[in-house]
């Protein structure tokens, strides 16, 4: 069984980790968010700097944490699509240069499939076929799972990703950054049927909604047209707590329906959640309950594999590297790749 040197650099964490097939034996995970959060999003070149200073000891702390040496290491992997091309660069060039240092072979890594393999790491009974909702701050796909690299997009949000709206949302209430672990612990305090929210189904020309498709900008906006209606009205303080709950509760509906019935359609008997947003704790409760509901078993990453790390990446990589890929040094990185391209990676 493989063990595999993780990096991940794809957007505002710094990560690396130390897997050996499924079993984490390091996973350390700088986060930039205390940098980026007076700005209110990620700033690309900021993150990329940062990545810089932080890499190596990062690396380093991964390697003396799992109490290996180099010589225990099969390969290296560092994620190298999709995400910010600066910082991706970070990961890779010290990923190919500990490659190259140290002969070991190089991998080249999806994220999304990361997202993907994070529910491998706890759950040793996972075993595909099974439907994946993928829901980060950059993607919400419903993917379905055939084997290592053997993934079907079945649906997808046609402009902001779920994490996005959290986002934005937190945004134009004034709650700070990153949205989504803020709207989650105030909707704890609100109720999630004080206002009517749309849920953002994708019309048909042929009449009726697609089945896996999402829109999320209209919600955004409907959040924001209901904060000005309040303000109108004189409402002060806003109701935060209800809007929050209101608006993860549609969130959550969207995303639950759309996952069960995909899941129905496919014939999956599992499905496993991953990605940022599968960190929201009324998504894990909802999702869940709903699935058993239909005998559909459901896979929930522990919150430290849900947001980005370097294990996932490495459990993949593990995969990969069994099955005989090897990637080139010549590798570039790629801000946007389609996990049904990953092929071209090896
Ligand atoms: O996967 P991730 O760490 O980075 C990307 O690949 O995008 O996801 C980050 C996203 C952010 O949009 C953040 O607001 C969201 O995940 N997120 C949450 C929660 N924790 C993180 N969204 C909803 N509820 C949470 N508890
Ligand atoms: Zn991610």
């Amino acid at each position: 069984m493989a063990t595999i040197l993780a990096i991940e650099t794809s957007c505002d964490e710094t990560a690396a980790a130390v897997v050996c097939h499924r079993q984490v034996l390091s996973s350390v995970v700088a986060s930039q968010i205390d940098l980026h959060s007076r700005y209110g999003g990620v700033v690309p070149e900021l993150a990329s700097r940062e990545h810089l200073l932080t890499i190596g000891d990062t690396v380093q702390e991964a390697l003396l944490k799992s109490q290996l040496t180099w010589t225990d290491i099969d390969a290296v992997a560092t994620t190298c699509a999709p995400g910010l091309v600066g910082a991706l660069l970070v990961g890779m060039s010290v990923g190919k240069t500990l490659s190259m240092v140290h002969q070991k072979p190089f991998l080249g890594a999806h994220h999304l499939e990361g997202h993907i393999y994070a529910a491998y790491l706890e759950h040793g009974d996972l075993q595909p076929p099974f439907l994946c909702l993928l829901v980060s701050g950059g993607h919400t796909s419903l993917i379905r799972v055939d084997g290592c690299g053997q993934y079907t997009l079945l649906g997808k949000t046609r402009d902001d990703a779920a994490g996005e709206a959290f986002d934005k949302v937190a945004r134009l209430l004034e709650l700070g950054y990153p949205g989504g672990p803020i709207i989650d612990r105030l909707a704890q305090q609100g109720n999630p049927t004080a206002f009517q929210l749309p849920e953002g189904n994708i019309s048909l020309p042929g009449g009726g909604y697609h089945p896996y498709d999402a829109s999320f900008s209209g919600l955004k906006t409907a959040v924001l047209r209901l904060v000005e209606r309040l303000h109108a009205d004189g409402v002060d303080p806003l109701p935060l707590a209800d809007i929050a709950a209101s608006f993860q509760s549609a969130v959550v509906r969207a995303l639950t329906k759309r996952a069960v019935r995909a899941a129905q359609d496919q014939d999956l008997p599992a499905i496993v959640l991953g990605g940022g947003v599968a960190a929201n704790s009324s998504l894990r409760h909802t999702l869940s309950a709903t699935a058993a509901d239909h005998g559909i078993s459901v896979y929930v990453p522990s919150l430290k594999f849900c947001t980005d790390n370097a294990a996932m990446v490495a459990c993949a990589a593990s995969d990969h590297f069994d099955q005989g890929h090897r990637s080139s040094l010549d590798l570039g990185v790629y801000s946007r790749l389609p996990l049904e391209q990953i092929s071209i990676l090896y």
